[in-house]
């Protein structure tokens, strides 16, 4: 049912959450994949760089909180840095209307994702090819960017380097699953403290005292 109202784009972010919500809790992932066709976890090919963490799809609870922490509107523009074959990204966008830019390296994860939009109609999810921390140009369009543990270190610092100049002109949240983040001033904790979920909310970042005096 919810399978034929999808392909004929007549469920609103409220249908879909409470269809959602009317399934068990703990066979709300398994709902999901029926409805998104999608069968098992994709193999990860070989284009995955050495140090960056391959497919694994983020529960359903995880994205339910992080859609409520971070208070995702229509408005938004979800940018899921890492995004496997789509389905947090379709999920994020069914629940909340908000727009949603899928970066992902794994070419045939980036063909997955174009072909589950197609398959649920979904016109407001964008796919872009590459290495995220090589596609900081389009973090730009983002309000809100989720993480779910692609990478660390040097990978992760280039990406909040960015993320900090978006900061520097507009509140954006940054949401991490299981990717614990160097402490950076210029954000703050918007959720309950747990192990596996942050949102985090930007704060304006001030010019550090070389930056003032280098301008005076
Ligand atoms: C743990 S999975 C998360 C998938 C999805 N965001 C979700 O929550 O279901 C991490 C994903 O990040 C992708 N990834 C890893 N390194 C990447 C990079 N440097 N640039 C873009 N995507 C990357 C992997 O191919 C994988 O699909």
């Amino acid at each position: 049912m919810v399978r034929l109202q999808l392909s004929q784009q007549q469920l609103s972010p409220a249908e879909f959450r409470a269809a959602l919500m009317r399934v068990p809790f703990t066979a709300r992932d398994t709902w999901l994949d029926l409805v998104f066709e999608l069968d098992g976890i994709p193999d990860d090919g070989p284009e995955l760089p050495r140090g960056c963490v391959p497919y694994l799809p983020c529960p359903v609870d995880v994205l339910c909180r992080l859609v409520e922490h971070a208070r995702i509107e229509p408005s938004d523009v979800v940018v899921d840095v890492g995004a496997g074959p789509g389905r947090a990204a379709a999920v994020l966008h069914l629940m909340t209307g908000a727009a949603v830019v899928a970066l992902e390296i794994q070419p045939a994860l980036v063909d997955a994702t174009r072909a589950l939009a197609a398959r649920l109609h979904v016109d407001r999810l964008a796919v872009i090819e590459g290495d995220a921390a090589e596609l900081t140009g389009r973090m730009h369009l983002g309000s809100v960017f989720f993480l779910y543990c692609p990478f660390s270190g040097e990978r992760l610092e280039r990406v909040l380097t960015d993320l900090e100049a978006i900061a520097r002109t507009r509140e954006i949240r940054v949401c991490c699953v299981d990717l614990p983040l160097p402490p950076v001033p210029w954000l703050e904790l918007a959720s309950p403290a747990a192990n596996d979920l942050a949102v985090y909310r930007s704060v304006t970042p001030r010019a550090s005292p070389g930056t003032a005096q280098s301008l005076r």
